[in-house]
């Protein structure tokens, strides 16, 4: 009988990553506590009519200047179910909370952009997000900080959050791939796919209300199809059921302003949708 470990190890690899323990970090090989099911987690907290956040950082629907010309909800797009749900099978289903799924990422290995960190960056906020914003990796910021979305592109981030009546603590904000990738190149597809399984693990731990990804690497990873942003902007697709809206990445608006309107666009769609 292979110990949780094993498999654990051999799942990895057959997601496409790897896994190395670094010396000296907690890793509690095969002794780790077996994985609660997902139907003995508490359900979600109820939320009442209007409410955005939660659990004491509740965002009251506002009459915001942004809703005045935004667009209607879109059609349905693409519906995939996530790996992560239902948890049999999942890798990493024993990490039952964000912090020990933030503290196996800081202590291990999965692919090769690892090595190369200064810090790895899980992804912050508020553990009970009704919104879940995803990137594609940490920059150099981020790397030196640990923290997702702190550098220009974060700032620009905060200001759109901003403009809809939502702050960094009302959300949950992280990235497909964990470890800055050098240059900021985009992440390669094993990179990701050693990695997304963390995501996988956080959405299905937080279980937001809306999704936004930001950026093509992060709609594609997540819906599992490679197309373009354009094709991908202007529905709403459902990842394991959650409403998830597709936007352009907040760097790509500073290179290109002509995407700042469709994207307040997207954004307004989904801020719509936390309140459905
Ligand atoms: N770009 C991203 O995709 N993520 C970050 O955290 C920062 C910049």
């Amino acid at each position: 009988m292979p110990g949780e470990r094993e498999r654990y190890l051999r799942q990895q690899a057959e997601l496409g990553g790897r896994e190395v323990v670094l010396p000296g970090r907690a890793q509690r090989g095969g002794a780790e506590a077996p994985a609660p099911a997902d139907a003995d987690r508490p359900p979600p907290e109820r939320r009442e009519e209007g409410d955005v956040g939660t659990k004491g950082r509740t965002a009251k629907a506002t009459g915001g200047k942004w809703r005045k010309g935004a667009p209607n909800i879109p059609e349905p797009g693409l519906a995939v179910e996530s790996p992560a749900v239902p948890l049999v099978g999942d890798p990493l289903s024993g990490l039952d909370t964000l912090e020990k799924v933030a503290k196996r990422i800081r202590s291990t290995y999965c692919c090769d952009l690892c090595p190369q960190r200064t810090n790895a960056v899980p992804g912050e906020g508020n553990p009970n997000a009704e919104l879940v914003l995803i990137g594609e990796g940490p920059g150099a910021t981020e790397d030196e900080t640990g923290r997702p979305f702190v550098g220009a592109a974060g700032r620009l981030l905060e200001e759109i959050l901003g403009a809809v009546d939502l702050t960094r603590d009302d959300v949950f904000i992280c990235n497909v791939v964990k470890c800055r990738p050098p240059q900021n190149r985009k992440p390669l597809p094993d990179e990701i796919a050693a990695c997304i399984p963390y995501l996988h693990r956080q959405l299905a731990l937080i279980r937001p209300k809306v999704i936004l990804t930001l950026g093509g690497t992060a709609a594609e990873a997540l819906l599992g199809v490679k197309q373009s942003l354009g094709k991908l902007r202007g529905k709403v697709h459902s990842y394991d059921g959650v409403p998830l809206i597709a936007t352009y990445h907040p760097a790509a608006l500073l290179r290109n302003p002509d995407w700042k309107k469709p994207t307040w666009d997207d954004v307004r769609i989904a801020r719509q949708l936390l309140e459905r």
